[in-house]
């Protein structure tokens, strides 16, 4: 860890625990909250948060509004301040705008010829939703750092794309770094926004001092998106937009896992029960997938292509089992709530068609239980990760540290992970259905020198950087920004 010892300020919609109504702490799920888990209790941080439910909002209120100890079950102890706003506010700043209409429009998940209609609903969201519940966080930071000298904010995702020029105007002195862990989609998938609040959003992030992204992809979309839609001043070779006088930096940390804690994890004794059920039941492969249930993930044409593997190689019949373990998520937008009734049809739909009375091809759990995905981790053979789009994917990196089989992954080469795993991984085309069932078989038929070469080379890579370099390498940018460097080009 770095021996910066600045006041920081992280913020985020999810914070790292919710409370339930009777006091009960759940951990947050989401690769942020994987993300910053290990920053907030290593450092002093505060972090703020939305009071996601009746459970947060009352904890807050004992707090009356200040930030307090917890401890969360995943371990470690943070400092934490939850923030209320308004519930109609929350519901269309989640549940219009940030989900799904900038997630979709980052994971090119419109289908533009039907989808978005924007109308007084959208806007009046985005005026009296997504801009209320950042002006609400940005009040708390503002409160939070005040009396500090030259505070470090680091902000997150896109959610909170108004929040730094709400903190800059109060706050010129502070040093704003914003971390976005979705994918940067190229300058015409915005077009979908209306003028103004493209230009808002876009105006809003730029007031961040530094803007990091998963992989140099990303970065190099959101350059090419400032001169595009903004026309501004951008050198790409650097990383920089020149905006008022001022320069911001555009840097790709890409996010490793905390190895040390995911093995922890594998080692509860929840696990081991999970594993022996698992072995008990298992046939001679296992295929697995553990995924939120969200349409990124590309969970139908995963298994449209186990359905044709099958089809295709009916030697594998009864031999071969998929687990899929999709944590339901954002239930609330309707797309998603859609998705899960369509995925649950398709599996009825497979397993009919393939299944026998004492085989189902696919095993479809609807439920969020990291024990239980860590207890299929070990022993799976394949493990698939076919998103369409996603920012990272830490599920790709924690799959192979804990498997025990020189499981193949297969990995699809439009998520953030590809850029780092893509040479041991088998690689896909996430459209391409065949593809992906000629992936599972040759998966299935790999020597064991060659699934042990590339499970090595998987193993390796993900051990190489932990989540303190990736907060080093950030405070790194903060310094040298603040001290007048100039912006280099290595990253
Ligand atoms: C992704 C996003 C996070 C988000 C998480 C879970 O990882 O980058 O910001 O928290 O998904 O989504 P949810 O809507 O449940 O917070």
């Amino acid at each position: 860890m770095s021996d910066t010892q600045q006041p920081l300020v992280l913020v985020s919609n999810r914070g790292p625990v919710t409370f339930d109504t009777d006091g009960t702490i759940t951990r947050g799920t989401g690769g942020l909250v994987t993300a910053l888990t290990g920053l907030a209790s290593h450092r002093r941080a505060t972090w703020i948060a939305n009071a996601m439910g009746r459970g947060d909002a009352d904890r807050a209120r004992a707090a009356k509004g200040r930030a307090f100890s917890v401890d969360s079950p995943a371990g470690g102890s943070y400092d934490v301040r939850l923030v209320i706003s308004d519930d109609l506010a929350y519901e269309r700043f989640y549940s219009v705008v940030a989900n799904p209409m900038l997630w979709f429009i980052q994971h090119y998940l419109w289908d533009l010829s039907n989808a978005p209609d924007v109308r007084a609903e959208e806007v009046e969201a985005y005026e009296y939703g997504y801009k209320i519940v950042n002006q609400d966080l940005a009040d708390a930071v503002v409160e939070e750092i005040d009396g500090d000298d030259s505070p470090v904010v680091m902000i997150h995702d896109y959610h909170l794309y108004l929040l730094p020029q709400m903190i800059r105007e109060r706050r010129p002195d502070a040093f704003l770094h914003h971390f976005v862990h979705i994918p940067w989609s190229q300058s015409d998938s915005w077009r979908v926004l209306p003028g103004k609040i493209r230009d808002e959003l876009y105006r809003g992030i730029l007031a961040n001092d530094i803007v990091g992204f998963h992989t140099r992809s990303y970065r190099r979309n959101f350059l090419q998106c400032c001169e595009d839609l903004l026309e501004l001043e951008v050198d790409h070779k650097q990383g920089v937009v020149r905006i008022d006088d001022r320069e911001v930096w555009v840097r790709a940390y890409p996010l490793p896992i905390d190895a040390a804690a995911t093995r922890a994890v594998s080692r509860r004794a929840r696990v081991r029960e999970h594993e022996d059920e698992l072995l008990r039941r298992r046939r001679e492969h296992l295929i697995l997938r553990v995924d939120r249930a969200d349409l990124s993930k590309n969970v139908l044409r995963g298994f449209s292509a186990f359905d044709l593997f099958l089809e295709q190689h009916p030697e594998f019949r009864e031999r071969v089992t998929f687990m899929a373990q999709l944590m339901p998520s954002r239930t609330d937008v309707p797309e998603y709530r859609e998705y899960l009734e369509r995925i649950e049809a398709l599996v009825a739909v497979v397993n009919h068609r393939h299944g026998t009375p004492d085989w189902m091809p696919i095993q479809l759990k609807l439920r969020d239980d990291l024990e239980e995905a860590v207890a299929a981790y070990r022993h799976y053979d394949v493990h698939i990760v076919n998103a369409m789009f996603d920012g990272m994917n830490l599920v790709a990196k924690e799959g192979p540290i804990v498997n025990e089989r020189n499981g193949v992954s297969i990995l699809s080469e439009n998520t953030g992970a590809h850029e780092e795993l893509g040479e041991f991984a088998l690689t896909v085309n996430p459209f391409d259905v065949q593809a992906l069932a000629n992936a599972i078989h040759r998966a299935l038929t790999m020597s064991d020198e060659e699934r042990a070469h590339r499970a090595d080379g998987l193993r390796e890579i993900v051990l190489r950087r932990d989540p303190g370099d990736w907060i080093d390498e950030q405070l790194v940018d903060v310094r040298r920004k603040t001290s007048g460097a100039k912006a280099d080009d290595d990253r």
